[in-house]
């Protein structure tokens, strides 16, 4: 079973989101597994998007993820880091597909309202850097019905 870390960002908290995308993962089938709502500090923000520190739009990028709390999620199931981006819909909500969670709720690609691991190991980075206290394990009962 594949790993995924998904994020609400701040504007997706503000917005009253974070119950519509914690439903879609738990509808598709997706176990959750850690789940919590933070203020990171700036450092930790900044090594979330290292890969993108030299782009023109980091400032800012960094000034929105300080905006306000973010809801962090692990889910884990089928394919999760894949699945949950096909889920979360392209970068730029104007050229994300409709029925996806930005191609649904967003317009903007600095306010795109979630995040989502490109990689399975950027998802395992991304998953100690925020969740270093460890997951939680359970067995969830509809697995039968969801995996052959
Ligand atoms: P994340 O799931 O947040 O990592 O988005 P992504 O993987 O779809 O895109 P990427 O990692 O390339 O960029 C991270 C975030 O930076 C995006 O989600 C946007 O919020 C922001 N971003 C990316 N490109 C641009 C841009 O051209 N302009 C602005 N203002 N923000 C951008
Ligand atoms: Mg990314």
């Amino acid at each position: 079973r594949e790993r995924t870390y998904i994020m609400v960002k701040p504007d997706g908290v503000q917005r009253g989101l974070v119950g519509e995308i914690i439903a879609r993962f738990e509808k598709r089938g997706f176990k959750l597994i850690a789940a919590k709502l933070v203020s990171p500090p700036k450092g930790q923000l900044e090594q979330h998007y290292a890969d993108l520190s030299s782009k023109p739009f980091f400032p800012g990028l960094i000034k929105y993820m300080l905006s306000g709390p973010v809801f962090a999620m692990v889910w884990e199931g089928l394919d999760a880091v894949k699945t949950g981006r096909v889920m979360l819909g392209a970068t730029n909500p104007l050229q994300s597909a409709a029925g996806t969670i930005r191609g649904d709720y967003a317009l903007a690609v600095g306010r795109n309202i979630c995040h989502g691991s490109d990689t399975v190991e950027n998802a395992e980075k991304e998953i100690s850097l925020w969740f270093p206290e460890g997951i939680v394990q359970y067995s969830l009962l509809q697995e039968t019905m969801i995996f052959e």
